[in-house]
């Protein structure tokens, strides 16, 4: 079974992904995290986030055990990655592996932006996740406190704004539901609450495809 979840910046939409693979025993991709690590590699060698040559070189050379790279979570970072995101070409050279992930057995929860629409369009349940934009902005300013980080919640909150902007009216892949996505509005639910409610999702989906 594939589980599509997408749904904008700091939605929820990575910790609902990381509990629902675990509750399955599914292995869970958190595609941001692809972007943020091209993001972070043009950083790191001072080149132009445009530059759509230098992007794709570093898509093509992606180690995946630097995933977990802590610096790849800065703000500084996410706001590349939507830049770099915007790029066909590097698109282009991600969605095998994306495929890839979500076809092997025993299935696969990823979360992102375009997963339902472009990545795994025949994803067995797809699910949206939405939340206020302040409510946003407040979960994120708590957990780079919690990271012992400074955080000015107006400029996250700005930079939400800014991104859910860029990622929404981009040509390619533009964040969006698909069509036979189900939205889930976490604005007033707590992680549990989120999660339960994503299961229940997935339950009746399951239930309506074995009375078939
Ligand atoms: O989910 P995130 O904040 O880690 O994503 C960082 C950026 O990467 C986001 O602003 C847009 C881009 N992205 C994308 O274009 N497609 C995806 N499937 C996931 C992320």
């Amino acid at each position: 079974m594939i589980i599509a979840i997408d749904g904008p910046a700091a939605s929820g939409k990575g910790t609902l992904g990381k509990r629902l693979a675990q509750h399955y025993g599914y292995r869970h991709l958190d595609t941001g995290v692809i972007y943020r690590a091209v993001a972070y590699g043009l950083i790191q060698a001072g080149q132009d986030l445009r530059d759509e040559a230098a992007a794709v070189a570093v898509a093509l050379e992606l180690d995946p055990e630097e995933f977990g790279n802590p610096a790849l979570k800065s703000h500084e970072v996410g706001q590349a990655a939507s830049v770099v995101s915007a790029i066909p070409r590097v698109r282009e050279v991600l969605l095998n592996f994306q495929r890839q992930f979500a076809a092997d057995p025993p299935g696969a929860v990823l979360d992102g932006r375009d997963i339902g629409t472009v990545i795994c369009p025949n994803a067995d349940v797809k699910i949206f996740v939405v939340a206020d934009p302040k409510v946003r902005a407040r979960r994120r300013t708590l957990e780079a406190q919690s990271r012992g980080e400074a955080a000015d919640e107006a400029a996250i909150l700005a930079d939400i704004i800014q991104r859910d902007e860029r990622d929404q009216n981009r040509p390619v892949a533009p964040l969006k539901p698909a069509p036979d996505a189900y939205l889930l509005d976490n604005s007033q639910l707590d992680i549990e609450g989120g999660v339960r409610a994503a299961i229940d999702i997935i339950e009746a989906v399951r239930a309506g495809r074995s009375r078939g």
